[in-house]
């Protein structure tokens, strides 16, 4: 495994190396990256995992200070995945060395929806690093969670409408054995409030299970998953909605492949969760 910490070294390197397939992280990996980089391994014959905690998509307030930063042990993990994956940890001044970034990738209105209505900016700041990202590294191949669906949706429209020359490869999303989606953010949780996450799954597993039993009052099932938490101490439910897996908008009684997606706070943490139904 090498670590590169320059643009200059990380380009010297690209143009030396054959197919490339590219995970970025903002780092503190778990299985869920692990799942990533397995996948890209499939794809080319260089994998290069990029470990950057992007000031640009975290909001005012939101946790880009005390965001878990573990290189070090990171590097062992993706070792252990993968001895010949190149790490790629650019320091903030080199990917932004003008402080404030001057051009930026505006995604279409869907940025304002679902986690973005709560985030504003949020995947301004995730398509414009994901370019950066790729303009450096140069990928043939790119591998992003499921577990973060509309980010998922918004790189491959990107992808497609600047005709990036990049196949996108989505990955199924982690959990562990309760259920719960794997996520760096899982580590703020107090024990009791680990205990309670897996409510999120339970509630879109119930929603699935009543949607592929016939159900199409998506609003019904959605406002029993918003009582139940409010009920059971979630100190905010920022959305649970149902969409076309396809094109992200609202889903209709016609559509066939749905997802439900969920965003709640426990405590000061917030958990973003979903799952895909085919009828
Ligand atoms: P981060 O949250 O570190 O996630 C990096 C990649 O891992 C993303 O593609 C994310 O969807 C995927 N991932 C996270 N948890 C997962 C899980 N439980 N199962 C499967 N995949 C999972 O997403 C980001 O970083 C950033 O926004 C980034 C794209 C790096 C841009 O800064």
């Amino acid at each position: 495994m090498r670590i590169i910490h320059t643009l200059s070294e990380m380009r010297d390197w690209r143009g030396q190396a054959g197919r490339v397939a590219f995970v970025p992280t903002m780092g503190n990996l778990h299985a869920g990256h692990m799942a990533l980089i397995s996948e890209a391994r499939r794809h080319a014959d260089q994998v290069v995992v990029s470990v950057f905690v992007n000031r640009l998509q975290f909001g005012q307030g939101e946790d880009f200070d005390r965001y878990p930063r573990t290189l070090t042990q990171d590097c062992a993990l993706i070792e252990n995945e993968c001895t010949s994956a190149v790490v790629f940890a650019p320091g903030e001044r080199e990917l932004y060395p003008h402080v404030i970034q001057q051009y930026k990738v505006e995604p279409p209105a869907l940025q304002d929806e679902l986690c973005g209505a709560f985030r504003p900016g949020h995947f301004r700041g995730v398509a414009t690093v994901v370019t950066k990202l790729f303009n450096i590294v140069q990928p043939d191949v790119a591998c992003f969670g499921k577990k973060d669906y509309q980010q998922l949706f918004i790189i491959r429209s990107m992808v497609e409408d600047l005709n990036m020359p990049i196949r996108i490869v989505p990955v199924d999303t982690g959990r562990a054995p309760d259920g719960l989606a794997l996520s760096s953010r899982n580590g703020y949780l107090s024990a009791d409030e680990r205990a309670e996450a897996p409510r999120l799954y339970f509630h879109l597993q119930r929603m699935q299970k009543a949607i592929l039993g016939g159900e199409r009052d998506y609003a019904r099932l959605a406002v029993e998953t918003v009582m139940d938490l409010r009920v059971r101490g979630w100190s905010e439910v920022d959305y649970v909605e149902t969409r076309n897996a396809h094109t992200l908008k609202p889903a209709t009684h016609t559509d066939r492949d749905l997802v439900i997606l969920i965003a709640a706070r426990l405590g000061q943490t917030r958990l973003i969760d979903n799952l895909e139904i085919t009828l």
